[in-house]
């Protein structure tokens, strides 16, 4: 069955960028030149994803005049002849079907994909987190489609981690069947080194069996309040096979302040008119109190 629905959940505060995010979303934040939400929105269409369930909250309205069209500025840029711009602005707004579904309450991320289920209906599905911004020749959910085609099965990416990473991802226990494919057994929310399974961290990327649903109805809040994904998950487990796959690529964690500007340069530099300047900036050691 052909996945055609993506749910994007971007209901968080943004606690780890205040004050940036005191009165826009954090999903909003420029990376190079467009916001961090933009980036998982284009992997999702270009995977064949045609609608998305965004999932919001209070204060979160950029995101949705975002991805509207804006006929005044779409008239300034065709009476100044900008062309170009009012083409790539006018493509924003045609990328895809957008719902945007409000969750009420911070209730944690498994939570906030149950806010979907009357949008995603009882098809499989796909979940992107915009913290992660993904760089791969073909695009990461795209790839767990692949996988989800050929086992009907909910699929979650891995990526190889260090200790630091145990402490900031969820962990699987898993059994490999091929050089990418992992057959998940077991899984833990942020077990940090001593108590990871392995080295093998899920990253922002899911595709669902419709089954996820009735398992986020039974897990329980954690020591937090919050309803883990990750929790949902491990129930799941005892109900459908989950798989775990090595994505083929780059990815930019843009989840706390250092990341984000590290990420923000890594793709700064991946851009020609960017790459010169900036690798000059680096060769000189960078002085900040120096203007010249
Ligand atoms: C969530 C998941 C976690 C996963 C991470 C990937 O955590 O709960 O298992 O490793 O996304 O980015 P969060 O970053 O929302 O705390």
């Amino acid at each position: 069955m052909k996945v055609c629905k993506a749910v994007i959940p971007a209901a968080g505060f943004g606690t780890r960028f205040l004050p940036a995010t005191k009165a826009q979303p954090k999903e909003m934040l420029n990376v190079v030149d467009k916001p961090l939400i933009q980036y998982s929105v284009e992997e999702a269409v270009d995977s064949g994803i045609e609608s998305i369930g965004v999932i919001t909250s209070r204060g979160k309205s950029a995101i949705e005049d975002h991805f509207d069209i804006s006929p005044e500025l779409e008239h300034f840029l065709e009476e100044k002849k900008k062309l170009d711009l009012l083409e790539q602005i006018r493509r924003i707004s045609n990328l895809a079907e957008f719902c945007y579904i409000r969750q009420k309450q911070a209730l944690g991320l498994g939570h906030a994909i149950l806010m979907a289920e009357s949008f995603v209906g009882s098809e499989p599905f796909s979940v992107l987190l915009p913290d992660d911004i993904f760089d791969c020749e073909v695009p990461c959910i795209k790839q767990l489609l692949k996988i989800h085609q050929k086992y009907n099965a909910t699929v979650i990416v891995l990526m190889r981690v260090d200790e630091e990473g145990m402490k900031k991802y969820g962990i699987v226990k898993s059994k490999q069947i091929s050089e990418r494919v992992f057959k998940v057994e077991d899984m833990v929310e942020k077990p940090g080194p001593r108590k990871a399974f392995s080295n093998l961290a899920i990253l922002g990327r899911y595709v669902f069996t419709p089954k996820i649903f009735e398992m986020i109805k039974h897990t329980s809040p954690d020591h937090r309040g919050e309803i883990q994904i990750t929790d949902a998950i491990r129930l799941l487990l005892e109900e459908e096979p989950v798989y775990g796959y090595l994505f083929e690529g780059n990815r930019y964690d843009c989840g706390d302040k250092l990341d984000y500007i590290q990420a923000s340069l890594k793709l700064a530099l991946k851009r020609p008119e960017f790459k010169e300047p900036l690798s000059e900036l680096f060769i000189k050691n960078v002085d900040t109190n120096d203007n010249s």
